[in-house]
């Protein structure tokens, strides 16, 4: 019916149709296959126990790869056989890890100590025969490590040492336990991966003991009440009548070294405090190291971190101990964006970057620099930036030098509250912007953009796929996280697909005869998220993180809407994916 598509290399595929969002099964391309390479329960250490979901443990769980697969990196070695795989664990299904659950109420003390430690990363080696076989992880290797709630992270920056990060285990404000909720983001030049603390509200329970000040804070963050996650009940810090400052000790950009795995990762202050999708990092001719970060809630907004030192080349120890520091010190900005109407038929214009940080001193009316970084969007809020439709992860392609942001969705924008880059009222589909930095380089204050994506069923004249004739591409709702391929063709990963169809990934080139042709990679099972994405660096594969497989509303232990990866578990178990061109059916164009 439809044209065959044609697709640019690395991966020529007919791109699949849709599946209804209840469809349990990970579809790919004819010609292509997946399998999965680690999940939920794995052990990765010699002498960690098996899974067995009947007989789980925290210290078990310490041990073995966490829950909700987000964020996936995998760092290449000087053995091309051999590769580092880092991986998010955002958060856990509670209703389908345990027998029994009714409610957090029903959690034992044990459970909710597991389900703490289903959190955080995961460090992992990966190995493959040759070079056209797939990856599988190694059990005991030496870079291997989970990071979970008891993991101590250290803060640096300007924010570092604050009054508003003491709390009574550290009453330097300098060190803290943990990193929750990690999202989205972005492995750096230097070999260090970059994860978003993202719905870190979720964890704490509000008092209404607080002052006015802290009051204001927790509610423009979204802590209020009670958690529904009941993990106050075993370690008191969640409870903020009791540790009110704990919660500014989350919502941070992470800096793990994975190649280290005796290093303390760092929190770094100095990137602002919100929301955090990700972070990904892009270094200028000048060598200032520019990192990109969405704040992922309805109407927030869009951040710039510029470095005040310039990065060190190389892989030496010397310029990784320098570059590992980058992030420590450096401009923050929150973007503006101003259209140009809609007379050209296009969503586009300019915009800038209005400082909130410089030189470590607030350019905020009324707010110190500690307080603009750990209260970063009420400073935000004072300057006039853009109220976006969730930004979410934002990344920038390496081979047009172009900025890409994904907007998931935003059902609650009127039509009074649209504007050029936000054009739709009740967006339930999302959009993907564009954004051109002045004469290429990262650290100007201005830019020009474009909505390249305007996301929905294509039959929808309201949708826009970058001038591409809309009978000839897939659907697509809810762009969640990008990535791109070594020839700059855009990858996007959906997150909460409005039509009724299955999440996936897909594929949309960004220049030539091509462009705008987007494409359905993969779908994935039922009611899952798809995370990731990520195109190896060596081209041949894709790797995918299934998240939250069998999230419904009627789906419980007993009865699974999901069993991925189909290993004979009774439950589903989120994991990584790697999908790769069958060798000899390859499908070429
Ligand atoms: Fe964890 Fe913004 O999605
Ligand atoms: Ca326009
Ligand atoms: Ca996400
Ligand atoms: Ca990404």
């Amino acid at each position: 019916r439809r044209r065959r598509p044609r697709a640019k290399a690395p991966f020529g595929f007919t791109a699949i149709e849709p599946q209804p969002a209840g469809t349990d099964e990970l579809d790919v391309p004819d010609g292509f296959s997946w399998h999965a390479i680690i999940a939920w329960g794995d052990p990765l250490f010699r002498g960690t126990p098996r899974f067995d979901v009947d007989r789980q443990s925290a210290s078990a769980q310490r041990r073995q790869f966490g829950y909700n697969c987000d964020y996936v990196g995998l760092l290449p070695t000087r053995n091309p056989h051999r590769a580092v795989l880092v991986v998010n664990h955002e958060y856990t299904n509670d209703n389908l890890m345990f027998e029994g659950y009714t409610g957090p109420d029903s959690l034992t003390d044990d459970q909710l100590e597991i389900i703490q430690a289903a959190h955080g990363m995961s460090v992992v080696e990966v190995r493959r025969r040759n070079g056209t076989s797939g990856w599988t992880y190694v059990q005991g290797a030496r870079l291997n490590r989970r990071i979970h709630t008891g993991t101590r992270f250290t803060f640096d920056g300007p924010g570092a040492g604050s009054d508003l990060l003491r709390t009574s285990a550290d009453p330097d404000g300098t060190s803290s336990l943990g990193t929750l909720n990690n999202c989205a983001g972005g492995t750096t030049p230097w070999g260090t991966v970059l994860s978003g603390e993202e719905n870190f509200n979720q964890y704490f329970v509000e008092p209404g003991t607080g002052t006015a000040e802290q009051t204001a804070a927790w509610e423009r963050y979204g802590i209020a009440g009670s958690t529904g996650r009941g993990w106050e009940r075993i370690d008191p810090r969640f409870d903020l009548g009791q540790e009110p400052n704990e919660a500014n000790r989350l919502g941070w950009v992470v800096e793990i070294d994975p190649l280290d795995p005796h290093s303390t990762p760092v929190k770094h202050t100095a990137m602002g405090r919100f929301k955090h999708e990700g972070a990904n990092v892009t270094v200028d001719d000048d060598g200032s190291v520019v990192a990109y970060m969405g704040d992922d809630e309805r109407f927030d907004y869009m951040y710039k971190f510029v470095s005040h030192r310039r990065y060190r080349k190389g892989n030496s120890w010397r310029a990784r101990r320098h570059n590992k520091q980058l992030l420590s010190s450096g401009d923050l900005y929150v973007a503006r964006f101003t259209g140009d109407g809609a007379q050209d038929r296009v969503n586009d214009g300019t915009g800038e970057w209005i400082p909130l940080v410089v030189d470590n001193r607030s350019k905020v009316p009324g707010m110190n620099v500690e307080e603009v970084l750990v209260h970063t969007r009420l400073a935000a809020d004072k300057v006039g930036p853009t109220k976006m439709d969730r930004p979410e992860d934002v990344e920038v392609n390496p081979v047009n030098g172009r900025v890409y942001a994904a907007l998931t969705n935003n059902s609650r924008r009127t039509a009074a509250e649209i504007d050029e880059a936000n054009p739709r009222p009740d967006n339930r589909h999302g959009h993907v912007l564009e954004i051109t930095p002045t004469r290429g380089e990262h650290v100007r204050s201005t830019f020009s953009w474009k909505l390249v994506l305007i996301a929905g069923d294509p039959d929808d004249p309201g949708t826009y796929f970058n001038g591409y004739d809309r009978s000839e591409v897939s659907s697509i709702s809810c762009p969640d996280n990008v990535a791109f391929d070594g020839e700059g063709n855009l990858w996007i990963a959906t997150d909460g697909n409005a039509l009724g169809d299955a999440d996936g990934m897909y594929l949309m080139p960004l220049e030539g005869r091509e462009k705008g042709h987007l494409q359905r990679f993969l779908s994935v099972p039922a009611y899952a998220e798809c995370c990731g994405p990520l195109i190896t660096f060596d081209q041949r594969s894709v790797l995918a993180a299934i998240q939250h497989p069998g999230e419904s509303d009627a789906a419980t232990y007993a009865s699974p809407a999901s069993l991925f990866p189909y290993k004979g578990d009774p439950c589903p178990r989120p994991g990584v994916v790697e999908v790769r061109p069958d060798r000899r059916k390859r499908t070429r164009d």
